[in-house]
């Protein structure tokens, strides 16, 4: 006797939802083998049903009434991919309270709303599950939420936003400035006609949230973290980083350093001998150590409409074969039941790279050197390269200085920076980036 099919019901047939739609029309029969049971795609809205799409579907299955779908008694599983807060938080909330599982691929939805949403699945007894809102192909929250079971996590470093990654990638491959490159990367389809998102750290500290709510149970919104883009770098630091033997990449980190919970997404020096580093175009990278299991590295595509409704689907499958861990209890965690309380900034501790312009003239270095070491902010390494001579009586000329300190606390360089800023030998803005080493 067949097992009665699963009915589902999509909202959003954009980029992911008509990759999702795809693959269950035109693979039903995989799908069925996998599972036992047959997986029927049954209605789908959309906001515009005269809209052309990649994958079309039957046009009785269409509407634009989403919370009916939500709420269709003739339904198993909703599948969220409209994207936003509203009316997606409505729409999951709907289906949960109508004894829907969901899948969505909605990571500003958890981020934002996680614990009122898991708190709903939990009471109606239903499951979120979300393999595709972070790090698009890669399995990473069936990695931590199953596969580390065994384990604390120490440390999770990743790239998370392939948009920023090609960016980074293609300027430093290419020699191209950030402007060009983002328009490159908009006519590529790697990035959308509003790219701010990605490129100023929102869209991986959303991510990393989620991932160290599975990873740590702490509860920290990107508000509470460092978060910096990429947006405000300049081809010469990646140079720079290269001549000391670095790539610049938009690292997201959550690491436990005594019993506290270090979080930052920034753009960081790291080895190039590094995985990470070594990590280009539009892929993402996640490195997890374990206190059992030691590090282990995931990497694949983050993000686009295969690799992302693959994700969908291998979450949909877990749902109809009741796999679907009901709820993520980590992820509805009160403030006190939190296990690690959050690195205070100031107290975090790295090496960091400067670039500054400066005065070609006496004392400049002494200056600067002099306000480093009054925050106990020792030097590792000086690049400054020559500037022309000039005649006697002619204006000094603005040339790059590069700087590496040891490791010192953020705190201690807030307030050097406060100190440099009133330095008359440094001109226009300065650049300060971590490094990971
Ligand atoms: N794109 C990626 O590579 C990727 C990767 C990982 C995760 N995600 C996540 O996946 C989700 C979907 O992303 P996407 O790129 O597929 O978005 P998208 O291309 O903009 O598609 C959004 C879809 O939602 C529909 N929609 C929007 N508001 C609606 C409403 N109120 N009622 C009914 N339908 C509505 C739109 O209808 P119309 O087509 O009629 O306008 C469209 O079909 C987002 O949460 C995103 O963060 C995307």
């Amino acid at each position: 006797m067949t097992a009665p099919p699963l009915r589902v019901g999509l909202i959003g047939l954009g980029n992911v939802g008509a990759g999702v739609a795809r693959i269950l029309r035109e693979h039903a029969s995989r799908m069925e083998q996998r599972t036992g049971r047959p997986i029927e795609l049954r209605r789908v809205a959309v906001r515009d049903p005269r809209k052309p799409r990649d994958f079309s579907v039957p046009a009785e299955m269409m509407t634009t009434d989403a919370l009916a779908v939500a709420q269709d008694p003739d339904l198993d599983v909703i599948i969220e991919l409209i994207g936003g807060l509203r009316p997606a938080r409505e729409i999951v909330l709907a289906a949960l309270k109508a004894g829907k599982n969901v899948v969505t691929a909605n990571k500003a939805l958890l981020c934002e709303h996680g614990p009122e949403l898991f708190a709903a699945a939990r009471e109606s007894d239903r499951a979120i599950a979300f393999e595709a809102a972070v790090a698009g192909g890669i399995p990473i929250i069936h990695v931590l939420a199953a596969a580390m079971t065994a384990n604390q996590v120490i440390e999770i470093r990743a790239i998370l936003n392939g948009t920023s990654n090609f960016i980074l990638s293609e300027m430093f491959h290419k020699g191209a400035d950030y402007d060009s490159t983002v328009k490159k990367a908009q006519e590529l389809g790697y990035a959308e006609a509003d790219p701010s998102m990605d490129v100023n750290g929102t869209d991986a500290a959303q991510k990393l949230s989620l991932l160290a709510q599975l990873a740590f149970g702490v509860r920290a919104t990107p508000s509470e973290f460092i978060v910096q883009g990429i947006d405000t770098l300049d081809l010469a630091d990646l140079k720079y980083a290269d001549e000391l033997g670095y790539r610049v990449k938009l690292l997201a980190t959550a690491k436990l350093v005594s019993d506290r919970l270090e979080m930052h997404v920034q753009p960081t020096l790291i080895r190039r001998e590094n995985p990470i580093a070594q990590t280009e175009g539009p892929y993402n990278i996640v490195a997890l150590d374990g206190d059992a299991v030691g590090r282990t590295v995931y990497s694949g595509r983050g993000a686009g409409q295969l690799p992302t409704a693959s994700s969908v689907i291998a979450d949909l499958v877990d749902v109809a074969i009741g796999r679907a861990q009901l709820t993520f209890p980590r992820l509805d965690l009160s403030p006190s039941q939190e296990s690690f309380p959050l690195q205070p900034v100031e107290e975090i501790r790295r090496r960091y790279y400067l670039r500054f312009l400066v005065l070609d003239k006496p004392h400049v270095m002494a200056d600067i050197t002099d306000v480093l070491g009054r925050n106990q902010i020792s030097l590792a390494s000086v690049i400054q390269p020559e500037a022309p001579e000039v005649e006697h009586g002619m204006a000094s000329p603005k040339v790059p200085l590069v700087i590496m300190t040891h490791r010192c606390r953020e705190g201690q360089l807030r307030k050097a920076a406060e100190e440099l800023r009133k330095l008359s030998c440094l001109q226009g803005d300065w650049m300060c980036l971590a490094v990971s080493d």
